[in-house]
């Protein structure tokens, strides 16, 4: 069985409950909207943030479940494509789950608004069913994305990133949102303060690995639906860049930041950095700092008693470092 085949067999008819709801808070009276989310639900992503939801919802109470953790799953998920349509529009980018993104193809203006809905719909989801508790737990992550995302931008400029600031920038751009998933799926189903903050602990970390990796893909030329290679386009500093900076000659580092800083729009000279940090032990100091965080993930684990469900999160565990999309 494929990894993912494995992690959702435990919540295969959650997850296609959930796939409805998705669908059905995303219906909108504008004809152009409309067309523009049936664009969006015909390219799904990995959805593996409704499976961190379940997972742990699951998990925590011993297979029980509640109405409102589809909820929680669906306003995850409708926020999670918000900061995707608004990201595209940041990065300037023109692919995403291997088709053009919104921003390609009906322009920034359309981009930002369609964000803008989808984001409003995930909020009145919540809203308009008394979920308070887990509208707390999600608005503290969609602050803290948007403070992660202006956070990289000023390091950009700047190009003075260390791998505190880094972690910083991670943490708050992608670890939240996923902390807030393993958060909601605890609180959904009534779980005790303690344990809902040990799942937001636990979520956190592996959201921390599972942005390493995506980082670490835009330093090879693998098909993963999106464009590879444009976060030094963007200056863009992440581990790999960061680490190789740091351990290199002096004359080495001006060559790179000259490198960064006026020729980042250079296809030529953006492989010629990408193979310098190859060559200088770069991916793997941050293959290394990837499964750090994994393993760390995975020890909180350990206290809950064999199921399933935990079976298919250390599964899922695997899956965000092994993952080829
Ligand atoms: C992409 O997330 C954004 C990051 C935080 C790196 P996913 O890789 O989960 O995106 P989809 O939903 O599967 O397309
Ligand atoms: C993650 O940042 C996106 C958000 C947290 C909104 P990236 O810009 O690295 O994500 P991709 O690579 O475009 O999916
Ligand atoms: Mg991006
Ligand atoms: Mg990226």
């Amino acid at each position: 069985m494929k990894p993912v085949e494995k992690i959702k067999a435990p919540i295969r008819n959650e997850m296609e409950l959930f796939e409805s709801k998705f669908k059905e808070a995303m219906k909108s009276k504008v004809p152009l909207l409309n067309r523009v989310m049936d664009y969006i639900i015909h390219r799904k992503g990995k959805q593996m943030r409704p499976m961190f939801v379940f997972l742990t919802a699951k998990m925590v109470s011993n297979g029980g479940f509640h109405e409102r953790t589809y909820r929680g799953a669906a306003i995850i998920e409708l926020i999670h494509t918000a900061t995707l349509v608004h990201d595209d529009v940041v990065d300037d980018s023109n692919r995403r789950r291997g088709f053009f993104s919104i921003n390609a193809l009906w322009k920034n203006k359309i981009a930002v608004l369609v964000g803008d809905f989808l984001l409003s719909k995930g909020v009145l989801l919540s809203v308009d069913n008394d979920d308070f508790d887990l509208l707390k737990l999600i608005s503290t992550a969609v602050r803290e994305m948007s403070e992660g995302e202006l956070l990289q931008i000023e390091k950009a400029r700047r190009l003075d990133i260390t791998e505190e600031v880094y972690y910083n920038i991670i943490r708050q751009k992608t670890a939240s949102l996923i902390a807030s998933c393993t958060a909601i799926g605890a609180a959904s189903v009534g779980a005790d303060a303690e344990t809902i903050e040990e799942m937001r602990q636990f979520g956190e970390t592996i959201g921390l690995s599972f942005q390493i990796k995506d980082d670490l893909f835009d330093y090879t030329d693998d098909k993963i639906g999106k464009p590879t290679g444009i976060d030094i386009k963007e200056q863009k500093m992440t581990l790999p860049l960061i680490y190789t900076l740091n351990h290199c000659t002096n004359k080495e580092k001006k060559w790179l930041i000259n490198s960064i800083k006026n020729h980042n729009k250079n296809k030529k000279r953006v492989k010629e950095v990408i193979q310098f940090v190859k060559e200088n032990g770069g991916i793997e100091y941050t293959q290394q700092q990837m499964k750090n965080y994994q393993e760390k993930a995975l020890i909180i684990l350990d206290k809950y008693p064999e199921s399933d469900y935990k079976n298919a999160l250390i599964t899922m565990l695997n899956y965000v470092v092994d993952r080829s999309i």
